[in-house]
């Protein structure tokens, strides 16, 4: 086992009607809310009336960004942290999935620290003060709810850039799986499989321990049992809430202890993929996990038979790939570039973009012989 540092400081409320003490619990934090949501399913499901209804009998003076898009940009940030700025808002409410509590949290930091977004996200300053962010979680995935990590995408920087920082962590995070239940198949799909390479990405990391490999692989077992189930019943509240409290669980630091890092070599392949191509996360995972897998099969094959053997019986670590492609085909995500309709040329300016972005794992590096190797792979 590695050392590690132990730390969630996120008051996490789960279950059905738990937004019902959402107003309570924001005005305690004060009067004047930024409120951030997406580009129109909360307002479609009713979810943001309930929210904003909340906030409005709590008193509160409510300032909204909507319109955040998948993948979301850096441009929206900035227009949001002028929109708190200018109005001295207190604190942050963010209702929607990743791309938007993501965004949110940069915001935050933005407005707390008086820095571009961008400027955090990409370490170019350093910051030393948050604002609270309270989040609605509607869709189940990315972790961003009780992790401290956000990703956005800036276009004309040509990168899309993960990072975390102690003070990123949410205030509190409402998760009723019931704000789910409209979630498309697709983003179903989607979700599931990004909870799944956030537990390969832990377990592929530096550090081994039995225990959290044993919680880890529990995690993921439970999301191949309940996930394709979920895909056939849309509308099953269990179902759902299995899968809600699987992907936090995934990345909320659970599956870290005993590690020094995870590797976060797939994640940086798949947003190369989906800054390109504007692809949704967890397709750009089930793609490139399979390719990583094979390129590390004979630099690291007693840890991908050992995922192998404990979640399909499988022996080899070419067995132990071909059941994780299986799985994530009856997940109904695809795991080849061509699946997404991307040709040889897409693949060509993908080599070039590894190659430019040098993208690379934390603990299994990645060099540009690696980068062709996998292109191919992914093809
Ligand atoms: O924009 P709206 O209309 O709300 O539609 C969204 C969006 O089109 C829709 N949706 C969300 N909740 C819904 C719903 N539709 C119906 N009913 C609901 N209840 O779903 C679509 C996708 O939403 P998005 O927020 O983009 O999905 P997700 O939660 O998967 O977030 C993906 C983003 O998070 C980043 C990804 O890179 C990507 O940018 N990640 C963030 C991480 C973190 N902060 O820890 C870790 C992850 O690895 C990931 O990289
Ligand atoms: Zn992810």
């Amino acid at each position: 086992m590695e050392n590690f540092i132990a730390y969630n400081p996120v008051k996490l409320h789960f279950g059905k009607d738990v937004v019902n003490n959402l107003g309570e619990a924001a005005s305690a934090y004060g009067k004047r809310v930024l409120f951030i949501y997406g580009k129109g399913s909360v307002k479609k499901y009713g979810y943001y009336d309930k929210v904003k209804a909340q906030l409005d009998n709590a008193g509160m003076e409510v300032f909204e960004y909507g319109g955040i898009k998948p993948n979301p940009i850096i441009e929206d940030a900035r227009k949001a942290m002028e929109l708190g700025i200018t109005n001295k808002v207190d604190l942050i409410v963010a209702l929607g999935g990743g791309s938007v509590i993501d965004t949110a949290k940069m915001v935050g930091l933005g407005i707390a620290n008086n820095i571009d977004p961008w400027l955090i996200i990409s370490s170019q300053k350093p910051i030393s003060e948050k604002m609270p962010l309270i989040n609605v979680l509607t869709l189940a995935a990315t972790g961003t709810e009780m992790n401290a990590a956000a990703v956005l995408q800036n276009n004309e920087a040509g990168q899309k850039v993960g990072w975390g920082h102690p003070l990123n962590f949410p205030s509190e995070s409402f998760l009723d799986p019931s704000y789910t239940l409209s979630v498309p198949k697709n983003y179903t799909s989607f979700g599931i499989v990004d909870l799944i390479a956030h537990a390969f990405e832990a377990y592929f990391g530096k550090g081994e321990s039995s225990l959290i490999d044993d919680i880890t692989f529990a995690i993921i077992r439970d999301a191949l049992n309940y996930g394709p189930r979920l895909l056939e019943n849309l509308d099953d509240y269990s179902l759902r809430e299995a899968i809600m409290l699987d992907a936090t669980l995934a990345l909320n630091g659970l599956t870290m202890y005993g590690k020094q890092s995870g590797d976060w070599g797939v994640h940086s392949m798949g947003h190369e993929i989906s800054l390109l191509f504007d692809t949704a996360h967890g397709a750009t995972l089930s793609i490139a996990y399979p390719a990583w897998l094979k390129l590390q099969g004979d630099r690291i094959p007693e840890r991908i038979t050992k995922m192998g053997e404990a979640l399909f019986g499988a022996g080899t670590v070419d067995d132990s790939i071909s059941e994780l492609e299986k799985a994530f085909k009856k997940l109904l995500s695809p795991i080849r570039l061509s699946e997404i309709g991307l040709d040889e040329d897409d693949a060509a300016k993908l080599l070039a973009q590894y190659n430019k972005n040098k993208v690379s794992g934390m603990f299994h590096s990645l060099g540009s012989s690696d980068h062709e190797k996998l292109i191919d792979l992914m093809r």
